[in-house]
């Protein structure tokens, strides 16, 4: 690697330490700051928000030495490594390209943007400057999750005949909340059942058919959803995501030797109980020392130090496709977001 590669942010300082800039001030900024900043090897340096009061009250919380009260002083700093998206899915495409346009890497929040066109102009913009980009599906991260998929692919269950998997929070979230509203790309689906979706896509990759059903509010957007999503193999998915509802978001694989069942939480489970048809049930556990939101910054540092555009554990063409199921159950249920008539 060349001084000047280093000096741009391709992968880090000279001592290797990854310069983390930190788009939006709000729940999930927080959590994932409050994670990377005890990591060895990462080093929050700047944060921007829409408002300078946000950036500084943020910056002041965590001891991050830069606020910026744009997103434009931000993706300019040359400080700064990697710039992590954390606004509503809504502003992912307008957050994540900026990013990119000024030549920074980029993990972005999930749902990684409000529809499959978003999703390819970020991945093409990407491909195109040459720069890593991924989506923070940190699910895909997990090792418990990363050893489970291992166990499938080994025959543990046999052949993956179907995969349940829910996510539901009781809420209330009243119409004033984000998760209400049409343009910011409410309703449960891309919160949360973004989750079920890649669950059975890292299983059974992207599905031939896709059905739903749901209930939606007054605004427009789904609060309590159904899919089916079915496989030329015969394989099938039933999922279910809510925010009416508090369901046990737990997963299920279930194949033609035996099923892995994972406890509730099930996109960041400390443990899987495997059941192989006439043997005893065995519990797996990975033990890695690093939480959630640690293993996904840890691969996207691994990467940039690597040299790799791409994450083997978080594909774009993954995101990609999770993204176009989601548009295929939008359609079914009848939501629309504003950015879909520019489709
Ligand atoms: N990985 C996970 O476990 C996880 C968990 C929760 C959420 N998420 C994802 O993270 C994203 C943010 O969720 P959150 O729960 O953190 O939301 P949130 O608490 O509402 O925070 C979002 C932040 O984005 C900025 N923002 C708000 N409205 C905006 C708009 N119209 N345009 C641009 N920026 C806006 C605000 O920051 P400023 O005022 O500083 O601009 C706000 O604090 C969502 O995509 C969500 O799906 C992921």
């Amino acid at each position: 690697m060349t001084a000047e590669q280093d000096r741009n942010g391709v992968a880090g300082t000279g001592d290797g330490t990854t310069r983390w800039g930190i788009l939006a001030t709000g729940g999930i900024a927080a959590t994932f700051t409050a994670d990377v900043r005890r990591m060895a090897g990462a080093e929050v340096v700047a944060v921007a928000s829409r408002s300078e009061a946000s950036a500084k009250a943020f910056a002041d919380r965590f001891d991050i030495p830069r606020a910026y009260g744009d997103w434009a002083g931000l993706v300019a700093d040359p400080d700064v490594d990697v710039v992590y998206v954390a606004t509503p899915h809504s502003a992912h495409r307008a957050a994540a390209g900026l990013a990119l346009e000024a030549g920074k890497p980029v993990l972005c929040e999930k749902a990684f943007t409000l529809n499959s066109r978003e999703a390819g102009e970020l991945v093409a913009l990407a491909q195109e400057r040459g720069l890593f980009l991924m989506e923070a599906m940190w699910m895909y991260c997990s090792p418990v999750i990363r050893r489970m998929t291992e166990l499938i692919a080994d025959g543990a269950i046999g052949e993956v005949r179907t995969v349940q998997a829910d996510f539901g929070l009781q809420g209330p979230f009243g119409p004033e909340h984000r998760l209400r509203d049409p343009a910011l790309g409410g309703g449960a689906l891309l919160d949360l059942g973004v989750y079920p979706v890649s669950f059975a896509q890292l299983i059974l990759g992207e599905p031939d058919r896709v059905q739903a059903d749901a209930l939606l509010s007054p605004e427009g957007v789904d609060l309590n959803t159904g899919m089916l999503l079915g496989w030329e193999s015969g394989a099938t998915a039933l999922l279910s995501c809510s925010v009416t509802a508090g369901t046990p978001s737990t997963a299920t694989v279930t194949g033609t030797a035996g099923r892995i069942e994972l406890p509730s939480g099930f996109f960041a489970p400390d443990a899987f109980v495997l059941h192989r048809d006439g043997r005893e049930p065995e519990q797996h556990t990975v033990e890695s020392g690093l939480t959630g939101m640690q293993h996904e910054a840890a691969e996207v540092m691994r990467c940039l130090r690597a040299g790799e555009t791409e994450s083997p554990l978080v594909p774009l063409d993954g995101s990609l496709a999770v993204m176009r199921t989601l548009d295929a159950v939008r359609e079914r249920v009848g939501v629309r977001y504003p950015v879909d008539e520019a489709a």
